[in-house]
């Protein structure tokens, strides 16, 4: 049994590459079972629950829709802001209740709240009733540490906090046909001062190239249309491996695969070099929609933030992104209320969104997270202005949605169609990451379609398939 610790997570010495295997005894013993898996947070989260629907499913458990009809219910957890932690905690008090009717049933958390120290306690002191706990380091320990808590029925915790493993060949149940995310670096060692993620997920570690390549050629094989690399900061790609193989490599090389579509995320704006804007220009089956996280226009915040650029910096690379890539489209994060922001340095950061003009915006506000530097920093910002602040922001970015999306009108986009609804018949995301709401006659789900858009909203446009 062990427990997530801090300090160990950024310890790493040489990476270790392991092959999975799941062991026999645990193959199909849980036939006729049935689980219920709940993921929150980003892509990373639901990348890694691919993962444990297919571990679950090779021991036998079958997936359902409703929790109550479920005999295993899993919580796959986010700690990046409060609200994701309080939601999964409220999920855990149905499954309590639930449990007081069904006795066998099994709880589990895992993800990123099961990385914090704080939470481990509780759990062990509150939530007695949680029948066991893994880590994001060792999600392939998923069916030994399952089996262990049904047959010994004791808590069973058990969090690694390594930097240095990668586990390769996990089993993957992908959520569809044509997308699929591919892990190509985990971990951060940025270490914003508002941020949980280093402490979660560990140092930065990537995948051997060969290994991506490898994922990338049979997805291509199986008529995927769509890949999306991911980290939490994909810049960093291969430089605890390569000498001279980096990001900007690796997506050449994923390019000339020939998958039609490629997207990754995320981009650290300080580290994003011009090897990637060359090679994201040079090939069209490189999407020109980029994540380019902001977090703050004022320079001040920023350096307290950790963020190792400036504004001038930062419109510097955005202005060369858009001149230099064709048909650029970028979105951002935002946080309002970090500690110690004036309305001086609020201005600046409406300032750099009327500059830039995004496509698209995540705005947060800043939410203090356990053991983080920023959460005990002096001059937290009253509730109430971080509130207003963020309305006036929205109110802002979403300005630009609509202006931008206006462009689009008459004009044709290309979709890969994601499915239907009721409303207008097809939906699915054109190249520029726009949702596009379409009427179109028997078209195929995951085809790659022309679409001529009509009508601009804020968050989606409407069109007819050609
Ligand atoms: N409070 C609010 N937002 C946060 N983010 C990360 N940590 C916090 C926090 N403590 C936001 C950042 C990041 C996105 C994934 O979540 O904007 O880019
Ligand atoms: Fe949430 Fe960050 Fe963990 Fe993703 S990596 S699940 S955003 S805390």
């Amino acid at each position: 049994m062990e427990e997530p610790n801090y300090k160990d997570v950024f310890k790493k010495d040489k990476i270790l590459v392991e092959k999975f295997k799941l062991n026999d005894n645990y193959k199909l013993k849980y036939s006729g079972k049935k689980y219920f898996l709940k993921t929150y947070g980003c892509q990373m989260n639901e990348h890694d629950s691919e993962n444990i629907k297919a571990l679950l499913e090779d021991m036998g458990f079958e997936s359902v829709d409703d929790y109550e009809k479920a005999d295993l219910v899993l919580l796959n957890t986010c700690s990046v802001r409060e609200n994701a932690h309080n939601k999964a905690f409220g999920m855990l008090g149905r499954f309590k209740h639930l449990k007081e009717e069904k006795k066998d049933l099994i709880v589990g958390l895992c993800g990123c709240m099961a990385q914090e120290e704080g939470v481990i306690k509780e759990i062990r002191e509150k939530y007695k009733f949680v029948n066991f706990v893994f880590g994001t380091h060792n999600v392939y320990e998923l069916p030994e540490i399952i089996d262990k808590a049904v047959m010994e029925g004791k808590q069973e915790i058990d969090v690694k906090s390594f930097g240095d493993r990668i586990i390769e060949d996990i089993p993957v149940r992908r959520e569809n046909s044509f997308k699929a995310y591919v892990n190509i670096i985990y971990g951060c060692d940025k270490f914003c001062t508002y941020c949980i993620v280093p402490y979660t997920r560990g140092k930065e570690h990537s995948r051997r190239r060969e290994d991506i390549l490898k994922e990338i050629k049979a997805l291509k094989e199986d008529g995927y249309k769509e890949v999306t690399l991911l980290g939490q900061n994909v810049n960093a790609y291969g430089h605890d491996l390569y000498n001279d193989y980096t990001f900007g490599n690796l997506l050449e090389d994923v390019a000339k695969e020939g998958i039609p579509r490629i997207r990754f995320t995320t981009s650290h704006p300080w580290n994003f070099t011009d090897k990637m804007i060359d090679v994201i220009a040079k090939y069209e089956n490189i999407m020109p929609a980029i994540h380019l996280p902001l977090q703050s226009g004022s320079d001040k915040i920023l350096k307290s933030m950790g963020r190792r650029y400036t504004k001038e910096s930062y419109l510097k690379l955005f202005d060369e992104m858009k001149e230099k890539i064709p048909n650029c489209h970028i979105s951002t994060d935002i946080i309002v209320g970090f500690p110690g922001e004036t309305e001086e340095d609020f201005n600046e950061t409406l300032d750099v969104v009327k500059h830039c003009k995004y496509d698209n915006a995540y705005t947060f506000i800043y939410s203090p997270r356990e053991n983080t530097p920023a959460a005990k920093f002096k001059d937290q910002v009253d509730e109430s202005v971080k509130e207003q602040r963020l309305q006036r922001l929205n109110k802002l970015v979403n300005k630009y949605f609509l202006e931008n999306n206006k462009k689009l009108e008459g004009k044709v986009l290309e979709v890969l169609v994601e499915g239907k609804n009721e409303k207008h018949g097809y939906f699915g995301y054109s190249k520029e990451m726009k949702l596009v709401n379409f009427t179109g006659k028997e078209i195929e789900i995951g085809s790659l379609v022309n679409v001529e858009i009509t009508k601009a909203k804020t968050w989606s446009l409407d069109g007819n398939a050609k």
